[in-house]
Order: C-alpha cells, then sequence, then structure tokens
C-alpha cells in the first residue's frame, strides 16, 4: 500500500504511526498503572496499608504450649525443638479462637508422614546442605535399617523428637554411636 507513495509521504505515514503508538502506550500506562505506584520504589504503596490490615493467621511454637503441655515437653527437648508447629500441623487461626478450640488441624497419617519428613531431609534436595539439615535417600535409609521399604518414619522417629525412641533403644542396648 506504501509503495505508490513518494519518499517523503513515507516518513510522514512512518512519523504519524510512531506519535499515535506512543501516544496511545502513554494513555494505557496512565490509565493501568495504579495511583500509589511508584511512592516509595517500584510498586503500590497502598499494599503497605493493605498488608497491615489482614488479620494474623499464624501463630508462634508458644501459642501452641498452654494447651498441649505433654507435645511442647516432647518438642522442646528434642532436635525439631526449632521447627514450627503450624508447618506440620497448620495454622493457628483455622484452630483457634478467643482462646478456645474452634476447628481442627490436620494430623497426617501413614505414608502421608513420610512426604511431610522428606519435605525437609530428602537428599534429592540439593541446595540443601547437609551441615545445616541432615538428609536421608529413600529407600536406602530403610534398606539400611534393615526394615521393609513400607515402614513409616514414625514408627522409628518421635515426629516430635526424632531421636527420642533411638537415643533410648541406644540406652537400654548399651550401643553408642561409635558402635552402631
Ligand atoms: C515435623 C512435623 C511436626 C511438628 C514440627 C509438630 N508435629 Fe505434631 N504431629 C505430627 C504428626 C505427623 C503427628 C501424627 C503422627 C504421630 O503422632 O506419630 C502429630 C501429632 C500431634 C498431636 C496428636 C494429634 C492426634 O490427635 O493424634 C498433637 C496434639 C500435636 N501433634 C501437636 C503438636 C504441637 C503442639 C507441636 C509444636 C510444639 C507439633 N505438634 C509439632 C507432626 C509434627
Ligand atoms: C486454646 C487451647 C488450644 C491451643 C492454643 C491450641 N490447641 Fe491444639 N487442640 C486443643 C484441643 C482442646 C484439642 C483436642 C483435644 C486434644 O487432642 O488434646 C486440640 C487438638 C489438636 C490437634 C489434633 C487435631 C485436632 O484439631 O483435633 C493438633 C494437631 C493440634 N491441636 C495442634 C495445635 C497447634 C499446632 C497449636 C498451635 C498453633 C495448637 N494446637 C494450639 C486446644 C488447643
Ligand atoms: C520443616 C523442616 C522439617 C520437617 C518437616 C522435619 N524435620 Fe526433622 N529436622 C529438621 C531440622 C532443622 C533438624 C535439626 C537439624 C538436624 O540435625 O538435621 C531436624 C532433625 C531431625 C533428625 C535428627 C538428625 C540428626 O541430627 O541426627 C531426625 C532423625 C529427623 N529430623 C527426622 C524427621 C522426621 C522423621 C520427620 C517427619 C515426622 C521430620 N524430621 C520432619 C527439619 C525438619
Ligand atoms: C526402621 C527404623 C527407621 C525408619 C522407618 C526411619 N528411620 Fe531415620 N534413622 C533411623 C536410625 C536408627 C537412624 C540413626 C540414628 C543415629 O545413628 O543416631 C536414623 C537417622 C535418620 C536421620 C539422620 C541421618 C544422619 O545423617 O545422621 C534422618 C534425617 C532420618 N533418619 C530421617 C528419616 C525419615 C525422613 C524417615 C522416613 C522417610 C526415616 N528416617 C525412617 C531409623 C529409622
Amino acid at each position: 500500500m506504501l509503495l505508490g507513495l513518494s519518499y517523503k509521504m513515507r516518513l510522514v505515514v512512518l512519523v504519524v504511526g510512531l506519535c499515535i503508538m506512543g501516544g496511545s502506550g502513554l494513555l494505557l500506562k496512565g490509565l493501568l498503572v495504579p495511583e500509589s505506584f511508584g511512592v516509595y520504589g517500584p510498586y503500590r504503596a497502598d499494599a503497605i496499608q493493605e498488608e497491615t490490615v489482614l488479620p494474623v493467621r499464624h501463630g508462634t511454637n508458644v501459642s501452641c504450649y498452654s494447651c498441649h503441655a505433654y507435645e511442647a515437653k516432647v518438642h522442646k527437648a528434642g532436635l525439631h525443638q526449632t521447627i514450627s508447629c503450624e508447618f506440620c500441623h497448620g495454622p493457628y487461626a483455622d484452630h483457634v479462637g478467643n482462646n478456645k478450640k474452634i476447628g481442627t488441624l490436620p494430623v497426617k497419617t501413614g505414608k502421608e508422614i513420610n512426604t511431610l519428613c522428606l519435605r525437609c531431609h530428602n537428599t534429592e534436595i540439593k541446595a540443601r546442605p547437609e551441615q545445616v539439615i541432615k538428609t536421608v535417600a529413600m529407600p536406602d535409609h530403610l534398606k539400611t535399617q534393615h526394615v521393609k521399604l513400607t515402614h513409616n518414619c514414625n514408627q522409628c522417629h518421635h515426629v516430635h523428637a526424632p531421636l527420642k525412641y533411638i537415643n533410648r533403644a541406644k540406652q537400654i542396648t548399651g550401643l553408642t554411636e561409635k558402635t552402631l
């Protein structure tokens, strides 16, 4: 279509075209970019206000201790003491309101427990060095313990204090880490 036009006319069409594109770009930007964008940085400043009024869904481990004295005692004494109860059981807000139980939290059973444990302890997670979290490879870990592959982690490891039973077994049998 442009082929019939002179050199000058083609230039005019090009410049007008670019102006229309640039203008509509600016117009769209004005319409689509939220008002408070860029006040503090490359994000919506209003978002800060909106986030602060959201209800808090998580407690801390301390928020569980008052009602679950037994679990608290075991958990605090074991190697899982730094792990959040809510990571494994779900948020406080689904369970407690006005200091009373208002809902049931999920409790993993059977094979679900293996999946839960391996979210942190799987050797497959290459980005996690052994010095930070000890990891195991499945099914090798069960093979070296000479048990059936159908065994679940909590049959040997107490979920709230993972070496509790194992240390106890060592005490009873007189085996230490070196002799195992
Ligand atoms: C590593 C994950 C994990 C952490 C952390 C954890 N739990 Fe558990 N908890 C489990 C699993 C899995 C079960 C069920 C299996 C079992 O008891 O062997 C369970 C069972 C329970 C039960 C018994 C539920 C029932 O009806 O049988 C309570 C109560 C409980 N946990 C509370 C807590 C509290 C409180 C904390 C923090 C102090 C906590 N848990 C931390 C994984 C965890
Ligand atoms: C106001 C008291 C209270 C607080 C706080 C509380 N719980 Fe409970 N929880 C209960 C009662 C009551 C039960 C039912 C009886 C039982 O298992 O001891 C229960 C049961 C559970 C169960 C078994 C499944 C269920 O919902 O019945 C889990 C898991 C659990 N609580 C975890 C937690 C965790 C994790 C926290 C902290 C985020 C927590 N609880 C805080 C009172 C409480
Ligand atoms: C949220 C991450 C997380 C989850 C989920 C978790 N653990 Fe742990 N576990 C840790 C951390 C952190 C430690 C302490 C650091 C360490 O010694 O590896 C630990 C320690 C351990 C240890 C002792 C390792 C040692 O030092 O000899 C065992 C065994 C263990 N966990 C088993 C389990 C089992 C079984 C489950 C499932 C019920 C589980 N873990 C779920 C993070 C987790
Ligand atoms: C038949 C019992 C048994 C079962 C089932 C079992 N473990 Fe173990 N696990 C052990 C023993 C025993 C040790 C050695 C503890 C020691 O030497 O102090 C151990 C050690 C570990 C360690 C520490 C490894 C290290 O390098 O020191 C982790 C992490 C672990 N187990 C996680 C798991 C997970 C996750 C599961 C489930 C998928 C599981 N275990 C199932 C018995 C078992």
